[in-house]
């Protein structure tokens, strides 16, 4: 077999910057057969008992509290941008300048704007991009992809997609760097929504048409005293400041293949913890999936017999794609983190076969579009077609 070693620079040592580490140094064992052998190189965090606890916990080489030392590294030749939104463009400017390949964390840029600036950087540097839209990589969504794409549904007519999560529905909750324009750009509509549309795209293909709304319902937060996280809380008679972007975006959408659509999605709502879902309904059958539920696909085939006819539960297992990987028995299922490696493998992999997979920051070009003519439907309160 041949091997591939690869080095990897991760800057960004929070919640995802843990989480990409960890998927990288799985895959030499989950895709052992691929020949594909990530070297963890060295780490960056600003705050520096961060990026030393990351190097000890995940076995770095080195770690640094400067991200330009990543990107200057002789031996790195992939960088992972998973710091906060605001730093993806000077960062992924500064890789693709150096020569190389970046995975970036949606959603990419701050602003339409700014995702259409990282895509022509990576372009034209000529380097392997990719994004972190890991709920794309869960086997039954990708079992759901090939009986849409074999046409088992018949013409696919309805989409549904929605994310909804209560991370912040608690009003104690942080005001940190999501909730702030500057650093975040859009709120949910970058957050989570890109997840909605890029499942949409992958699924059904692109979109024509919006007619979308917005809305934020906490508009003040407690200050984060020091380094706040995302699941931070404050005390009741903390300091508070104002929420600068949305909580909540929902928008009708019209596919140009004629499928009929709607999204949702917020991050302050009760009930739902982590509700990314869609359902997909054709002339000959339907599918329904919930990442809360991810192991299992909800599959409609009419069937003659009028008592058996409705929706099965298909449960996870080594027949559905790469979920042998993690488990070799049915019904043991597979999580968050093995979604984080499948995606990591497929960035690698594009890197040594030198052949762009997606999603790509032309993904993430093509989802902005679709953002900036929601944007557009804010103001206008009008239906408005995407560039
Ligand atoms: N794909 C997903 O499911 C998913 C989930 C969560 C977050 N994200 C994305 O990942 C990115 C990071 O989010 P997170 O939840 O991990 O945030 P986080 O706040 O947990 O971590 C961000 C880290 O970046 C560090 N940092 C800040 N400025 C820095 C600098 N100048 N140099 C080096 N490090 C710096 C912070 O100290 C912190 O440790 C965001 O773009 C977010 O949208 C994606």
């Amino acid at each position: 077999m041949q091997t591939h070693t690869l080095g990897v620079g991760v800057i960004g040592m929070g919640w995802m910057g843990q989480a990409h580490s960890r998927a990288y140094r799985n895959i030499a064992d989950r895709f052992y057969d691929s020949g594909i052998r990530p070297q963890l190189v060295i780490c960056a965090d600003e705050a520096p008992a961060r990026a030393q606890q990351a190097q000890e916990a995940l076995g770095f080489a080195q770690s640094t509290s400067n991200w330009r030392e990543v990107i200057e590294h002789p031996d790195v030749q992939v960088v992972n941008v998973a710091s906060p939104n605001y730093l993806h463009l000077e960062m992924v400017r500064a890789a693709t300048t150096a020569g190389k390949h970046v995975f970036c964390e949606k959603p990419v840029g701050r602003s339409p704007a700014e995702t259409a600036e990282i895509e022509r950087l990576a372009r034209e540097a000529g380097v392997m991009s990719f994004v972190g839209f890991n709920y794309r990589w869960a086997p039954m969504v990708q079992y759901a992809k090939q009986l849409i794409d074999e046409g088992r549904l018949g013409r696919i007519t309805h989409y549904r997609g929605r994310f909804f999560a209560m991370y912040g529905s608690n009003p104690l909750g942080h005001l940190t760097w999501r909730f702030k324009q500057e650093y975040a750009g859009s709120g949910v509509l970058g957050d989570i929504m890109s997840h909605v549309v890029d499942m949409a795209h992958m699924l059904i293909g692109d979109i024509e048409r919006v007619v979308s709304s917005r809305h934020t319902f906490i508009t003040e937060r407690p200050l984060p005293s020091g380094q706040g996280t995302h699941f931070g809380l404050g005390r009741p008679d903390d300091p508070t400041g104002p929420v600068e972007n949305e909580d909540y975006v929902s928008a009708l959408v019209q596919f140009a293949n004629g499928v009929q659509g709607s999204f949702e999605s917020c991050r302050a709502i009760f009930g739902p913890k982590c509700e990314m879902s869609f359902e997909v309904n054709g002339t000959q059958g339907a599918l329904k999936w919930n990442f809360e539920r991810l192991n299992e696909l909800e599959l409609y085939l009419p069937t003659e017999d009028a008592a058996s006819d409705g929706y099965t539960k298909l449960i996870g297992g080594p027949g559905y794609p790469f979920h042998g990987r993690f488990n070799p028995g049915d019904g043991i299922g597979v999580g968050y983190e093995d979604l984080k490696c499948i995606e990591a493998y497929h960035f690698l992999k594009s890197i040594v076969d030198g052949q762009q997979i997606e999603p790509s920051f032309a993904s993430a070009r093509r989802l902005a579009n679709v953002q900036t003519a929601m944007m557009r439907s804010w103001e206008s309160g009008s239906r408005e077609s995407v560039d």
